[in-house]
Protein backbone atom coordinates (compact mmCIF):
# COMPACT_ATOMS: atom_id res chain seq x y z
CA UNK A 1 0.00 0.00 0.00
CA UNK A 2 1.35 3.55 -0.85
CA UNK A 3 2.35 5.50 2.14
CA UNK A 4 2.25 9.62 2.56
CA UNK A 5 3.39 11.90 4.87
CA UNK A 6 1.06 13.85 6.06
CA UNK A 7 1.64 14.63 9.64
CA UNK A 8 3.99 13.66 12.14
CA UNK A 9 1.35 12.24 14.48
CA UNK A 10 1.34 9.72 11.42
CA UNK A 11 4.68 7.98 12.68
CA UNK A 12 5.50 5.82 14.86
CA UNK A 13 9.16 6.89 16.80
CA UNK A 14 10.99 4.37 15.38
CA UNK A 15 9.53 5.40 11.94
CA UNK A 16 10.71 8.46 12.85
CA UNK A 17 14.17 7.43 13.69
CA UNK A 18 14.85 5.69 10.06
CA UNK A 19 14.16 8.53 8.58
CA UNK A 20 16.69 10.73 10.80
CA UNK A 21 19.41 7.75 10.17
CA UNK A 22 18.93 7.54 6.54
CA UNK A 23 19.31 11.33 6.34
CA UNK A 24 22.16 11.12 8.39
CA UNK A 25 23.35 8.65 5.78
CA UNK A 26 22.67 10.59 2.77
CA UNK A 27 24.13 13.79 3.82
CA UNK A 28 27.47 11.87 4.41
CA UNK A 29 27.18 10.38 1.23
CA UNK A 30 26.50 13.53 -0.87
CA UNK A 31 29.40 15.02 1.11
CA UNK A 32 31.70 12.27 -0.22
CA UNK A 33 30.17 12.50 -4.20
CA UNK A 34 28.88 8.89 -3.70
CA UNK A 35 26.11 9.07 -7.18
CA UNK A 36 22.56 7.72 -6.12
CA UNK A 37 20.36 6.45 -9.01
CA UNK A 38 17.33 5.10 -6.43
CA UNK A 39 14.71 7.38 -7.82
CA UNK A 40 15.68 7.09 -11.71
CA UNK A 41 12.80 7.36 -14.26
CA UNK A 42 10.75 9.06 -11.34
CA UNK A 43 9.17 12.04 -11.49
CA UNK A 44 7.70 14.10 -8.33
CA UNK A 45 5.43 16.99 -8.90
CA UNK A 46 5.60 19.71 -6.59
CA UNK A 47 2.04 21.83 -6.33
CA UNK A 48 2.60 24.98 -4.67
CA UNK A 49 0.32 27.68 -3.37
CA UNK A 50 2.12 29.56 -1.50
CA UNK A 51 5.67 30.84 -1.83
CA UNK A 52 9.38 29.16 -1.06
CA UNK A 53 12.58 29.08 -1.40
CA UNK A 54 13.66 26.27 1.05
CA UNK A 55 10.94 23.65 0.12
CA UNK A 56 11.32 24.21 -3.69
CA UNK A 57 14.96 23.79 -4.11
CA UNK A 58 15.67 21.42 -1.98
CA UNK A 59 13.16 18.88 -2.82
CA UNK A 60 13.96 19.73 -6.80
CA UNK A 61 17.52 19.59 -6.06
CA UNK A 62 16.86 16.16 -3.87
CA UNK A 63 15.17 14.36 -6.83
CA UNK A 64 17.63 15.05 -9.31
CA UNK A 65 20.25 13.82 -6.75
CA UNK A 66 18.44 10.45 -6.01
CA UNK A 67 18.48 10.11 -10.37
CA UNK A 68 14.65 11.67 -10.87
CA UNK A 69 13.34 14.37 -11.67
CA UNK A 70 10.90 16.88 -10.02
CA UNK A 71 8.23 19.54 -12.03
CA UNK A 72 7.10 22.81 -10.26
CA UNK A 73 3.54 23.40 -10.63
CA UNK A 74 2.18 26.84 -9.24
CA UNK A 75 -1.07 26.70 -8.40
CA UNK A 76 -1.84 29.90 -10.55
CA UNK A 77 -0.86 28.11 -13.55
CA UNK A 78 -2.64 24.38 -13.30
CA UNK A 79 -6.17 24.00 -13.37
CA UNK A 80 -6.57 22.97 -9.35
CA UNK A 81 -6.29 27.42 -9.49
CA UNK A 82 -9.36 27.61 -11.46
CA UNK A 83 -11.57 25.10 -9.59
CA UNK A 84 -10.58 21.86 -10.92
CA UNK A 85 -11.49 19.36 -8.15
CA UNK A 86 -8.51 18.18 -5.74
CA UNK A 87 -10.27 14.41 -6.67
CA UNK A 88 -9.88 14.98 -10.63
CA UNK A 89 -6.08 16.23 -10.15
CA UNK A 90 -5.46 13.15 -7.69
CA UNK A 91 -6.25 10.83 -10.40
CA UNK A 92 -4.80 12.34 -13.38
CA UNK A 93 -1.49 13.18 -11.82
CA UNK A 94 -1.01 10.08 -10.50
CA UNK A 95 -1.08 8.94 -14.33
CA UNK A 96 1.97 10.80 -14.54
CA UNK A 97 3.90 11.34 -11.50
CA UNK A 98 5.62 8.72 -8.85
CA UNK A 99 4.86 11.19 -5.92
CA UNK A 100 3.18 14.99 -5.07
CA UNK A 101 4.16 17.15 -2.64
CA UNK A 102 2.06 19.91 -2.03
CA UNK A 103 2.27 23.54 -0.03
CA UNK A 104 -1.22 24.94 0.38
CA UNK A 105 -3.22 26.79 3.00
CA UNK A 106 -5.79 23.75 4.74
CA UNK A 107 -4.96 20.47 5.64
CA UNK A 108 -7.76 19.02 4.35
CA UNK A 109 -6.91 19.46 1.06
CA UNK A 110 -3.53 17.71 1.16
CA UNK A 111 -5.22 14.63 3.00
CA UNK A 112 -8.00 14.75 0.46
CA UNK A 113 -5.16 14.49 -2.41
CA UNK A 114 -3.70 11.73 -0.57
CA UNK A 115 -6.83 10.08 0.00
CA UNK A 116 -7.70 10.21 -3.68
CA UNK A 117 -4.23 9.95 -5.39
CA UNK A 118 -2.55 6.23 -6.18
CA UNK A 119 0.52 7.71 -5.60
CA UNK A 120 2.86 9.07 -2.76
CA UNK A 121 1.59 12.60 -1.03
CA UNK A 122 3.86 14.63 1.19
CA UNK A 123 2.95 17.75 3.18
CA UNK A 124 5.27 20.30 2.50
CA UNK A 125 3.17 23.24 4.40
CA UNK A 126 -0.23 23.99 5.56
CA UNK A 127 -1.47 26.31 7.77
CA UNK A 128 -1.76 23.55 10.06
CA UNK A 129 1.36 21.66 9.38
CA UNK A 130 5.22 21.52 8.36
CA UNK A 131 6.28 17.92 8.96
CA UNK A 132 9.66 18.12 6.13
CA UNK A 133 10.53 21.06 8.31
CA UNK A 134 10.63 19.09 11.43
CA UNK A 135 12.04 16.24 10.65
CA UNK A 136 15.16 18.42 9.74
CA UNK A 137 15.22 20.23 12.47
CA UNK A 138 15.14 16.84 14.39
CA UNK A 139 18.32 16.16 11.51
CA UNK A 140 19.74 19.14 13.21
CA UNK A 141 19.26 19.24 16.53
CA UNK A 142 20.77 15.09 16.87
CA UNK A 143 23.83 16.33 15.08
CA UNK A 144 24.55 19.18 17.54
CA UNK A 145 23.33 17.59 21.11
CA UNK A 146 23.75 13.74 20.35
CA UNK A 147 20.18 13.04 21.27
CA UNK A 148 16.81 14.12 20.97
CA UNK A 149 15.22 12.00 24.34
CA UNK A 150 15.44 14.59 27.68
CA UNK A 151 16.31 17.88 25.46
CA UNK A 152 14.07 20.35 26.74
CA UNK A 153 13.21 22.66 23.50
CA UNK A 154 11.30 26.45 23.80
CA UNK A 155 9.68 27.73 21.10
CA UNK A 156 8.43 31.22 21.82
CA UNK A 157 6.09 33.58 19.20
CA UNK A 158 3.36 32.82 17.23
CA UNK A 159 1.46 29.17 17.80
CA UNK A 160 1.58 28.41 14.23
CA UNK A 161 2.32 25.43 11.54
CA UNK A 162 5.49 25.34 12.99
CA UNK A 163 5.05 25.37 16.76
CA UNK A 164 1.96 22.56 16.10
CA UNK A 165 4.44 20.44 14.51
CA UNK A 166 7.71 20.90 17.03
CA UNK A 167 4.92 20.00 19.26
CA UNK A 168 4.17 16.49 17.54
CA UNK A 169 7.91 15.79 16.73
CA UNK A 170 9.04 16.83 20.23
CA UNK A 171 6.49 14.35 21.36
CA UNK A 172 7.15 11.85 19.28
CA UNK A 173 10.75 11.37 20.64
CA UNK A 174 10.98 12.11 24.25
CA UNK A 175 11.73 15.56 23.82
CA UNK A 176 10.26 18.09 26.64
CA UNK A 177 8.55 21.49 25.29
CA UNK A 178 7.59 24.74 26.34
CA UNK A 179 5.72 27.53 24.32
CA UNK A 180 5.05 30.34 24.75
CA UNK A 181 2.66 32.55 23.10
CA UNK A 182 0.43 35.41 24.11
CA UNK A 183 -3.07 34.24 24.90
CA UNK A 184 -4.85 34.46 21.43
CA UNK A 185 -2.06 33.05 19.60
CA UNK A 186 -1.12 29.79 21.14
CA UNK A 187 -1.11 26.29 19.23
CA UNK A 188 -3.80 23.66 18.20
CA UNK A 189 -5.48 22.40 21.27
CA UNK A 190 -6.08 18.84 19.55
CA UNK A 191 -2.48 18.95 18.34
CA UNK A 192 -1.60 18.95 21.80
CA UNK A 193 -4.35 16.54 23.50
CA UNK A 194 -3.09 13.79 20.82
CA UNK A 195 0.47 14.61 21.04
CA UNK A 196 0.39 14.13 25.04
CA UNK A 197 -0.24 10.87 24.65
CA UNK A 198 3.19 10.25 22.74
CA UNK A 199 4.90 12.58 25.19
CA UNK A 200 3.31 10.91 28.65
CA UNK A 201 4.72 7.53 26.84
CA UNK A 202 8.38 8.83 27.05
CA UNK A 203 7.45 10.83 30.57
CA UNK A 204 8.27 13.92 28.64
CA UNK A 205 6.18 17.35 28.92
CA UNK A 206 4.03 19.85 27.00
CA UNK A 207 3.98 23.13 28.35
CA UNK A 208 2.13 25.77 27.21
CA UNK A 209 2.68 29.41 28.88
CA UNK A 210 2.37 33.18 27.67
CA UNK A 211 5.86 34.09 29.74
CA UNK A 212 8.86 33.67 27.42
CA UNK A 213 11.18 33.87 30.02
CA UNK A 214 9.41 30.71 31.83
CA UNK A 215 9.52 28.84 28.96
CA UNK A 216 13.45 29.68 27.59
CA UNK A 217 14.43 28.68 31.62
CA UNK A 218 17.35 26.01 31.14
CA UNK A 219 16.17 25.07 27.32
CA UNK A 220 18.63 23.52 24.62
CA UNK A 221 16.92 24.80 21.64
CA UNK A 222 15.99 28.09 21.53
CA UNK A 223 12.89 28.01 18.21
CA UNK A 224 10.98 30.60 16.87
CA UNK A 225 9.79 31.79 13.46
CA UNK A 226 7.51 34.67 11.50
CA UNK A 227 5.00 36.58 13.58
CA UNK A 228 3.20 36.95 10.37
CA UNK A 229 2.60 33.63 8.50
CA UNK A 230 1.55 33.36 4.50
CA UNK A 231 -1.92 34.11 4.26
CA UNK A 232 -1.84 36.48 7.16
CA UNK A 233 -0.46 39.49 5.65
CA UNK A 234 -2.97 41.85 6.01
CA UNK A 235 -2.56 41.53 9.99
CA UNK A 236 0.42 42.56 9.88
CA UNK A 237 0.38 45.48 12.01
CA UNK A 238 -1.97 43.85 14.78
CA UNK A 239 0.23 40.87 15.16
CA UNK A 240 3.42 43.17 15.48
CA UNK A 241 1.44 45.26 18.39
CA UNK A 242 0.58 41.54 20.23
CA UNK A 243 3.57 40.13 20.13
CA UNK A 244 5.48 43.10 21.89
CA UNK A 245 7.82 41.32 24.50
CA UNK A 246 8.32 37.85 22.40
CA UNK A 247 11.46 38.96 20.56
CA UNK A 248 14.32 36.82 21.72
CA UNK A 249 17.42 38.87 22.31
CA UNK A 250 20.34 38.23 23.24
CA UNK A 251 19.47 38.83 27.26
CA UNK A 252 16.99 36.43 26.49
CA UNK A 253 19.14 33.67 25.56
CA UNK A 254 21.00 33.88 28.66
CA UNK A 255 18.70 32.08 30.54
CA UNK A 256 18.76 29.57 28.58
CA UNK A 257 21.38 26.59 28.81
CA UNK A 258 24.90 28.35 27.88
CA UNK A 259 25.63 25.97 25.08
CA UNK A 260 21.62 26.12 23.62
CA UNK A 261 21.65 26.49 20.19
CA UNK A 262 18.60 28.67 17.91
CA UNK A 263 16.60 27.54 15.05
CA UNK A 264 13.95 29.12 12.91
CA UNK A 265 12.95 27.30 10.05
CA UNK A 266 13.31 30.38 7.81
CA UNK A 267 12.59 32.88 6.45
CA UNK A 268 13.61 35.14 9.83
CA UNK A 269 12.83 38.98 10.08
CA UNK A 270 15.15 40.27 12.68
CA UNK A 271 14.22 42.99 14.71
CA UNK A 272 10.88 40.95 15.33
CA UNK A 273 10.63 37.38 16.54
CA UNK A 274 14.66 37.73 17.10
CA UNK A 275 16.99 40.05 17.13
CA UNK A 276 19.60 40.43 14.35
CA UNK A 277 22.47 39.48 17.17
CA UNK A 278 21.17 36.39 18.06
CA UNK A 279 19.64 35.23 14.50
CA UNK A 280 23.52 35.57 13.20
CA UNK A 281 25.28 35.14 16.39
CA UNK A 282 27.29 31.75 18.03
CA UNK A 283 24.50 29.94 19.08
CA UNK A 284 22.11 29.98 15.65
CA UNK A 285 22.10 27.01 13.73
CA UNK A 286 19.69 28.35 10.94
CA UNK A 287 21.72 27.43 8.49
CA UNK A 288 22.87 24.24 8.86
CA UNK A 289 18.93 23.40 9.82
CA UNK A 290 17.94 24.74 6.40
CA UNK A 291 20.61 22.36 4.86
CA UNK A 292 19.33 19.92 6.18
CA UNK A 293 15.79 20.07 4.44
CA UNK A 294 17.66 18.74 1.78
CA UNK A 295 19.00 15.54 3.51
CA UNK A 296 15.60 14.72 5.07
CA UNK A 297 13.53 14.96 2.40
CA UNK A 298 15.66 12.76 0.57
CA UNK A 299 15.10 10.26 3.04
CA UNK A 300 11.72 10.40 3.06
CA UNK A 301 11.35 10.59 -0.69
CA UNK A 302 13.57 7.53 -0.73
CA UNK A 303 10.70 5.88 1.71
CA UNK A 304 7.88 6.68 -0.17
CA UNK A 305 8.99 6.80 -3.73
CA UNK A 306 11.85 4.08 -3.75
CA UNK A 307 11.04 0.51 -4.23
CA UNK A 308 14.98 -0.95 -3.18
CA UNK A 309 17.21 -0.83 -0.06
CA UNK A 310 19.68 1.66 0.07
N1 LIG B 1 11.27 26.80 5.90
C1 LIG B 1 10.62 26.77 4.73
O1 LIG B 1 9.74 25.94 4.48
O2 LIG B 1 11.06 27.66 3.80
P1 LIG B 1 10.37 28.03 2.41
O3 LIG B 1 9.08 28.73 2.72
O4 LIG B 1 11.37 28.92 1.74
O5 LIG B 1 10.14 26.77 1.64
N1 LIG C 1 4.87 29.81 9.67
C1 LIG C 1 5.47 30.13 8.40
C2 LIG C 1 6.47 29.07 8.02
C3 LIG C 1 7.21 29.35 6.74
C4 LIG C 1 8.15 28.26 6.37
C5 LIG C 1 4.40 30.27 7.34
O1 LIG C 1 3.48 29.44 7.32
O2 LIG C 1 4.45 31.21 6.56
Amino acid sequence: MKKDLLSLQDLSPEEITDILDLADKLKKENKEGTEHHILKGKTLGMIFAKSSTRTRVSFEVGMYQLGGNALFLSSNDIQLGRGETVYDTAKVLSRFLDGIMIRTFAQKDVEDLAKYADIPVINGLTDLLHPCQVLADLQTIREKKGTLKGLKMCYIGDGNNMTNTLVQGAAKVGMDIACASPESYTCDKDIVSAALKDANSHGSKIILTTNPEEAIEGADIIYTDTWVSMGQEEEKAKRIKAFAGYEITREMMRLAKPDAIFMHCLPVYRGYEASAEVVDGPQSVIFDEAENRLHAQKAVMVKLMGNQKL
